[in-house]
């Protein structure tokens, strides 16, 4: 009944030619998916990405975006110029935007509202640290993060964004969670968005898996019940290699 969703996070990588090398390469072996496909790219690709994907089942993203909506923010791109772009899915809250950039649940919230009044559609990433899932509160960090990033929304809003859960341990390592565990803390995200919203708003969003996901694990993965789609890091670098993650319902 939820579309599943498969996202690319480019991260900081390629120059826009090799943009479109990649994306045509891609669009070769994904016109026949059966999900919604996004690729989050970096923003001065989002150009050629834009040249590349016009008129495709491809849609294109950015990695971060400021809340405010202009002016004296050095190094900061607004919505305005996003949906100008051609953009319509921004990945907002990033572990490493956390980790590296100084961002919080507070700013997560304003980008994600920003987001929203703009006509972006958020990409809202929660998860735990290893030494908070060491330590038996993974539920509770998780929950806070979406509970924060969603506070000011409405029920209609919610329905239409995307949370990606993304244990912080998971990304880049190639230790994946285990498709139980994603399962059951993505599980427990959708049990919080049900008792802020409503249980029809909680059936209706759409919650990712992200973290060391590729074309090997990702079957496993979303035959979980919870499980609606993946942010993809590493393994959407190259474009077979995401497009079988894409393909997730062909055993690999
Ligand atoms: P990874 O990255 O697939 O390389 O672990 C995922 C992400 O950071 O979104």
């Amino acid at each position: 009944m939820r579309k599943p969703i498969i996202a690319g996070n480019w991260k900081m990588n390629y120059t826009p030619s090799e943009t479109h090398a990649l994306l045509t390469q891609l669009l070769h072996f994904v016109q026949d998916a059966l999900c919604d496909i996004v690729v989050c790219v970096p923003f001065l690709n989002i150009a050629a990405a834009k040249q590349a994907l016009e008129g495709t089942n491809v849609h294109l993203g950015a990695q971060n975006m400021h809340w405010a909506e202009k002016g004296a923010y050095t190094g900061e791109i607004s919505t305005e110029m996003l949906l100008a772009a051609g953009v319509e899915y921004v990945i907002i809250g990033h572990s490493e935007r956390r980790q590296y950039f100084g961002e919080t649940d507070d700013t997560v919230r304003l980008k994600v509202n920003k987001a929203m009044d703009a006509g972006l559609i958020p990409i809202v990433c929660v998860g735990e640290r290893k030494e908070e899932r060491l330590s038996g509160i993974t539920d509770e960090i998780v929950s806070i993060q979406t509970k924060v990033a969603l506070r000011d929304l409405t029920a209609e809003q919610v329905q239409g964004i995307i949370i990606a859960y993304e244990p912080v341990w998971a990304i880049g390592t190639g230790l994946t969670a285990t498709d139980e565990q994603a399962n059951e803390t993505i599980g427990v995200i959708r049990k919080v968005v049900g008792e802020l919203f409503g249980a029809e708003t909680a059936q209706g969003i759409r919650i990712q898996y992200g973290g060391s996901m590729n074309e090997r694990n990702a079957y496993g993965l979303m035959r979980q019940p919870e499980i609606d789609g993946g942010l993809i890091g590493g393994a959407s670098l190259d474009a077979e290699k995401f497009s079988k993650v894409v393909h997730f319902e062909r055993e690999p």
